[in-house]
């Protein structure tokens, strides 16, 4: 029997069962073939969305926004300029009002805090469309999106290579949940949080996988079966762009880089890519790489989310 997700909140994976995970796989499977097919899913008939934005989107934007909309339901974005929100208004009140309108909430911001506080708060699902800390939404897809072409998880080495950010934490979660190994390489001072790399080696102990942290990339890559990378300066760190690409050099996934990695390796990148920066434009646009289909299960995946949560 599946577990009812109804009414919970995604803030980050770290809090979704191995049993959850796999319903919101095979609900994001079926939704996908639903909507190739043309048959109608509005598993959310007349339910509201809030989508709260404090920085910049386009995936996450718009595959919520279609997704709502092809599940029966209705989707209110939000700038965060245009609500009243840590302005004139408390987080708590916030959540209050908004969950006598709404069915759910999601929300792109910066502090992590914020969004486990709209969900302490309110009385609807939160879901975390990318904070500073976690990108849950993203990571779920990218693990759908190998299950779709390796046909399995559990034992494949995934060799992320960058900035221990927010992308860095939630493969972490992810990949430490469904029993595969993750490989991080960033440089020194770059490296995912110590807290979440501990939360993940309980995740990885359980499950009989292997969690390592490289200074190196080479190390990293060897044997690898996806290859993932993110941008060097996130959304909030423009002002060290400059500055995190020379601490970076040597961290680009590039021709050189992947012999190292099987030959079917998948190459993955959450996207917006800055082509030339962290990876090449050959990679990017490589036979390996499946970028476009991760973009393309945002869609698919968020849809069983909101489904299951809302
Ligand atoms: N990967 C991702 O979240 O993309 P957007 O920033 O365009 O939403
Ligand atoms: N680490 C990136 C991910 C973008 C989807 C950022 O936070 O800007």
């Amino acid at each position: 029997m599946a577990v009812s997700m109804k009414g919970k909140s995604l803030l980050e994976i770290h809090h979704f069962t191995l049993e959850e995970i796999y319903q919101i796989f095979d609900l994001s499977a079926s939704l996908k073939q639903k909507r190739l097919t043309g048959e109608p899913h509005r598993l959310l008939d007349g339910k509201k969305l809030g989508m709260i934005f404090s920085k910049p989107s386009t995936r996450t934007r718009v595959s919520f926004e279609v997704g709502i909309y092809e599940l029966g339901g209705y989707g209110m974005f939000f700038n965060q300029n245009d609500l009243q929100l840590k302005k004139s208004e408390s987080i708590s009140d916030t959540a209050k009002v908004l969950s006598r309108y709404l069915d759910g909430i999601m929300i792109r911001t910066f502090d992590h805090q914020d969004v486990v506080d709209l969900a302490k708060y309110g009385s609807i699902p939160v879901i975390n469309g990318l904070t500073d800390l976690h990108h849950p939404c993203q990571v779920l897809t990218d693990l759908f999106t190998i299950l779709e072409k390796k046909r399995t998880l559990k034992g494949l080495k995934l060799a992320y290579i960058g900035d221990g950010n927010n992308m860095a934490h939630s493969l972490l979660h992810g990949c430490s949940k469904v029993g595969m190994n993750i490989a991080i390489a960033s440089p020194s001072g770059y490296k995912p949080l110590d807290f979440v790399v501990k939360e993940s080696q309980i995740n990885a102990k359980y499950m009989g996988s292997k969690i390592e942290i490289f200074d190196k990339p080479i190390a990293a890559v060897k044997n690898a079966d996806i290859i993932y990378t993110d941008v060097w300066a996130s959304m909030g760190q423009e002002k060290e762009k400059e500055e995190r690409k020379k601490k970076f050099a040597g961290f680009q996934v590039n021709s050189k880089m992947v012999k190292q990695a099987k030959d079917d390796y998948l190459f993955m990148h959450c996207l917006p890519a800055h082509r030339g920066d962290e990876v090449t434009d050959e990679i990017c646009d490589s036979q390996n790489s499946v970028i476009f289909d991760e973009a393309e299960n945002r869609l698919h995946v968020q849809k069983a989310i909101m489904a299951l949560l809302m």
